[in-house]
């Protein structure tokens, strides 16, 4: 299981203050159980791992084969909680270099058009063998209407239909709401394969739904696995949820204090883009009526050698949150080199697991030194069911502690604002 570890960061914080953001704590969890509190319509993230549908979960792993045997290539089309889960599950457990399955690429996820048309160009080029490329898209929307993605999307399917004419449509899977918005049209008129994404489950909530799950599939990661972990983590946070209580505790006491930046930082490169996930699931949740603590990603030691100046001594207005995993994933190591040349004989026989989790202590020391609170929230080993678990940890974090602040977790008002200005100065 998740291991939360808040004891460096609670001697920054006086028992009193705690104790009131404990109990805010406790009701948060309460409404989240019965349902009783501000969005509670969008709780269907918890229920879908009360009641598991393994049927779903089996279409969703036979047609990621599926993909998996056809295509050289497939793209990941959305934004925001449409992407981002899948891609942070992806990264996680994908090797850093080269696949056995096909390439996992990424569109409608920006308006770049240096990217888009590349991308495109890309997806012309031929195959070594002169073959044309089997190109499948995953066209994830669950309003169906959001420009980035639609825009792109339109862009891909125009490429798809002149590659493949008719049979075009076979190689779409549409990813959206079970009615509604343009892209079922679409889906109608053309037909499509389609997936639906509950109702009750809001974007950044739902990578553990078909948006997260065929794109993870496809990467040849063991959906159920995944899912299931995240189920065991349901119901044993449904038993004892006290590790994430003290954490959402913790976080309000902190934010009370007058604390505005929390840094996801993370020693593995390979889950950055998990950090990336946990930013918009706090950022989105929380950062509403001038309230909420701004969650940051940073990938150390990289980092270190960038903010990691900032974090040590600029303006005292941060908390760290470390993901860690205990079991090294790599068994790396340091040869003795005869001269010694570059005097690194001293680290001969270490793995490079030891020396990163050297690297972790000293800059958990200097930092909590420098007056920056630490959560530790390790993982005992990199793999689909550990993963699965964190997903849930950090989602029922997130409904605890953005509840303790007496906001709605799961809207997005202010997303509107810059969409409406764009729109009027594009003139739709
Ligand atoms: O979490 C959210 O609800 C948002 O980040 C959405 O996922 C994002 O705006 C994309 O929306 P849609 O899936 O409707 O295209």
């Amino acid at each position: 299981m998740i291991n939360c570890d808040i004891s460096i960061a609670r001697k920054f914080i006086q028992d009193d203050e705690y104790l009131k953001a404990r109990k805010k704590a406790d009701t948060a969890l309460d409404h989240l159980k019965n349902k009783t509190g501000p969005g509670s319509e969008w709780l269907g993230w918890r229920d879908l791992l009360a009641d598991p549908n393994d049927a779903e979960l089996e279409k969703i792993g036979s047609l990621g084969e599926e993909i998996r045997a056809k295509a050289d290539v497939f793209i990941v089309c959305g934004i925001g909680g449409s992407y981002l889960g899948a891609k942070a599950v992806i990264d996680a457990l994908s090797p850093h270099f080269g696949s056995n399955g096909p390439e996992i690429l990424y569109a409608g996820h920006h308006i770049g058009g240096k990217y888009l048309e590349q991308l495109l160009n890309y997806l012309k080029q031929p195959k070594e063998n002169g073959e044309p490329k089997r190109i499948y898209v995953n066209v994830i929307s669950k309003s169906g209407s959001t420009l980035e993605t639609a825009l792109a999307f339109r862009m891909l399917r125009e490429l798809l239909e002149e590659m493949y004419g008719e049979g075009a449509s076979e190689h779409i899977i549409c990813t959206t709401s079970k009615e509604g918005g343009l892209l079922n049209k679409l889906i109608e008129q053309k037909g499509y394969r389609k997936f639906i994404i509950p109702d009750n489950v809001g974007g950044r909530y739902s990578v553990l739904t078909p948006v997260g799950l065929l794109p993870i599939a496809v990467a040849g990661i063991d959906i159920r696995t995944l899912f299931y972990g995240a189920v065991s983590a349901y119901n044993s946070y449904e038993e004892n949820a006290e590790d994430l209580l003290e954490y959402a505790a913790l976080r309000n006491a902190i934010h009370e204090s007058g604390k505005t930046i929390d840094v996801f930082a993370t020693f593995e490169p390979e889950l950055t883009s998990l950090g990336g996930w946990i930013q918009q699931l706090l950022g989105e949740s929380e950062g509403k009526e001038g309230k909420g603590i701004f969650p940051t990603v940073a990938t150390f030691s990289t980092d270190l050698h960038s903010i990691g100046q900032f974090i040590q001594q600029g303006k005292r207005s941060l908390m760290e949150t470390f993901i860690i995993v205990e079991k090294p994933f790599s068994k790396l190591q340091v040869n003795k080199l005869e001269g010694n040349d570059d005097e690194l004989n001293y680290l001969a026989g270490k793995s490079f697991h030891e020396i990163n989790t050297k690297a972790r202590e000293g800059t958990t020391e200097a930092h909590s030194e420098g007056d920056v609170p630490i959560v530790r929230v390790s993982l005992p080993a990199l793999n689909e069911e550990n993963i699965g678990q964190l997903i849930y940890f950090f989602e029922l974090l997130t409904g605890i502690f953005v509840y303790s602040l007496e906001v709605n977790p799961f809207n997005q008002p202010g997303v509107e604002d810059y969409k409406k200005a764009m729109y009027r100065l594009l003139g739709k």
